[in-house]
């Protein structure tokens, strides 16, 4: 049985939206533990997280396996790593601070992970901005070289999550590693391809 892209898509966005749901879920039902907004803090950091190396994964798949198809995902899983790192930062502004302009310019001159974690969320925004087929035809190289700094966003979202986590940084670690062997699979596979006939050129 064949099934259509439409029917991946959906599936794809209804696993996407659903630690939203679960968030959700939670804060309703009253199951957020004694300290509701770190929790979301966390929950949602840790989800913006795990959706930009999942999209970050699919461009070593898709080096590697060609005809997968899997890139027509690409889109989708970006922008729900926007709107995770969208909600993380509106739980920031709205339930840390109370939208107090005093105390968010007070957090952002004294507080590093604030420092580091705004910084990731600012070089997003124009990737999630660009990621429209027309953006892509009109930006052209530039798009994709634009692209590359998705990186660079990992390293500072580990940074972050590290200073964050101050003692144990096991589990920073572990989504260095990860970040450390997507790169790596990409640089192989480009330097491959680059001594070969040169046509994968994506971000
Ligand atoms: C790409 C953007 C971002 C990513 C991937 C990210 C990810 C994370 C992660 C993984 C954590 C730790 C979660 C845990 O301990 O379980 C965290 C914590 C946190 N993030 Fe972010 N974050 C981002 C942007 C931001 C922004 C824009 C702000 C605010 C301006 C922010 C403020 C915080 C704060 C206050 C914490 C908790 C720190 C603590 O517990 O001491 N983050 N973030």
């Amino acid at each position: 049985m064949k099934v259509s892209t439409l029917t991946v898509k959906c599936m794809v966005f209804a696993i996407c939206v659903s630690p939203f749901m679960v968030m959700l879920w939670n804060a309703y039902s009253n199951s957020l533990g004694p300290n509701p907004v770190e929790t979301m803090t966390h929950f949602s950091g840790l989800w913006t997280l795990r959706f930009l190396l999942i999209t970050l994964t699919l461009t070593p798949i898709k080096m590697i396996y060609p005809k997968s198809g899997i890139i027509k995902y690409r889109r989708m899983l970006g922008l729900f790593t926007f709107f995770y790192a969208t909600l993380h930062f509106l739980i920031f502004l709205a339930f840390e601070h109370g939208f107090s302009v005093r105390y968010i310019l007070e957090d952002i001159l004294t507080s590093p992970i604030v420092d580091v974690g705004l910084l990731a969320y600012i070089l997003l925004i124009p990737l999630a901005l660009t990621s429209t087929n027309e953006m892509m035809r009109k930006l052209g190289k530039a798009w994709k070289k634009m692209h590359i700094s998705v990186y660079v966003i990992g390293m500072l979202s580990i940074l972050h999550f590290a200073l964050s986590e101050k003692a144990d940084i096991t589990n920073p670690l572990f989504y260095a590693s990860i970040l450390l062997i997507l790169l790596t699979i990409r640089g192989v596979v480009r330097n491959r391809t680059q001594k070969g006939p040169k046509k994968n050129n994506d971000a």
